[in-house]
């Protein structure tokens, strides 16, 4: 929700940093929030100001893999006030990771206050209306204390971080990037490559390193059942305008439900009156009615795909593959625009951070 009211005047003042350069890194800000679930029951939690995790030798964490987290980002609008992009359903992916990894959930009202309490916290480090920069806000539920067989930690912490960044992809605003497609699988049909926990990731990192090695920023992953149809890449979901006007993503059930691409597609059909559908995207025979494609997500935003490599070669699509296509640009000025508070927020996408 939004209001209309304005910051207080007694606001920290803003840290000196080149706001324009910065790239997605981890930049130390000054807080973070930590809640510990013990003995069945969540702490109140509290800001501290350590960045490191203490944690035993056998935390399920370390060994098996029982964490998850989550990714979104703080932006200022003109008048001041920092606003959240629907954080309500980083909350529910949340739960439901940790339903699946038989970790406690974090409620909604715990998981708000403690992104709202991290962001309020590091005021200072929140890049300004106009830098192009944002705060991303890392959220993390992990199984810690002491523990050797394969089974369920006894003690959880939720901690959220923040660090101010700059665009995913190097070059400034709408950089057009290339995928290529991985020999390597990244999620079962059946396993957890719908839910954001770390143990889908650490075997995409080869993944990604192969597809740079083409020439490529990331690799699009297909089904595993067939290597037939697009799942995601690396880090972002897939869109793509078709040549027969329609707006498409995959309905999968191993890709993460991005909360970016579940906006663009409401965009698409409320703001440019386009058909959309999620259906399973039959890579190789529908390649040649690719209009425009994109990445998206919270880092990558909408990123453009000028180029995806198939079986040995680039296929490329709007623009012979170096331009940012109009469906895409329109729909990457909703979209931020709506985040940053340019645009009126009809449906009620923005939380309001208090300050
Ligand atoms: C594998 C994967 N897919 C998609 C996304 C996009 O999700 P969201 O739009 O919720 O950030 C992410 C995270 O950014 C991701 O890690």
């Amino acid at each position: 929700m939004t209001t209309s009211m304005a910051p207080q005047t007694h606001l920290p003042e803003k840290k000196a940093l080149n706001w324009a350069e910065l790239g997605f890194s981890y930049q130390p800000t000054e807080y973070r929030f930590r809640a510990i679930h013990k003995d069945g029951h969540w702490s109140e939690g509290e800001l501290i100001t350590s960045d490191m995790i203490s944690v035993h030798e056998g935390a399920p964490a370390l060994h098996y893999a029982q964490q998850c987290f989550e990714g979104l980002k703080a932006q200022t609008a003109p008048d001041g006030r920092v606003l959240l992009f629907r954080p309500t359903l980083n909350a529910e992916r949340m739960r439901q990771a940790a339903g699946r990894l038989l970790m406690p959930e974090v409620p909604e009202a715990l998981f708000i206050r403690g992104v709202e309490e991290a962001v309020r916290a590091n005021y200072a480090w929140i890049p300004p209306h106009g830098s192009g920069a944002s705060l991303y806000i890392r959220p993390m539920l992990i199984g810690v204390g002491q523990n050797l067989g394969l089974k369920t930690a006894k003690e959880f912490e939720f901690r959220v971080f923040v660090s101010p960044v700059g665009p995913y992809y190097k070059s400034a605003g709408l950089a057009v990037i290339s995928l290529a497609v991985s020999d390597l699988d990244r999620a079962a049909p059946s396993g957890t490559g719908n839910y954001k926990i770390g143990a889908n990731y650490a075997g995409g990192l080869l993944a990604t390193r192969m597809a740079q090695d083409l020439g490529a920023n990331e690799a699009l992953f297909l089904d595993a059942r067939e290597r037939r149809y697009i799942d995601e890449a690396g880090s972002a979901n897939i869109v793509v305008a078709m040549k027969d006007g329609r707006f498409v993503t995959p309905a999968s059930t191993a890709v993460l439900p991005s909360v970016t691409r579940r906006s663009i597609m409401t965009l698409a059909e409320q703001e440019m009156g386009l058909t959309i559908e999620h259906r399973a995207i039959d890579l190789r025979a529908e390649i040649a009615n690719f209009e425009e494609v994109a990445a998206c997500g919270t880092a990558a935003v909408i990123s453009p795909v000028g180029r995806i490599y198939v079986d040995g070669q680039w296929h490329r699509f709007y623009g012979n593959g170096e331009l940012a296509g109009p469906v895409m640009q329109k729909l990457y000025g909703l979209l931020v625009g709506i985040q940053r508070g340019e645009l009126t927020d009809k449906n009620n996408w923005t939380h309001n951070v208090s300050l």
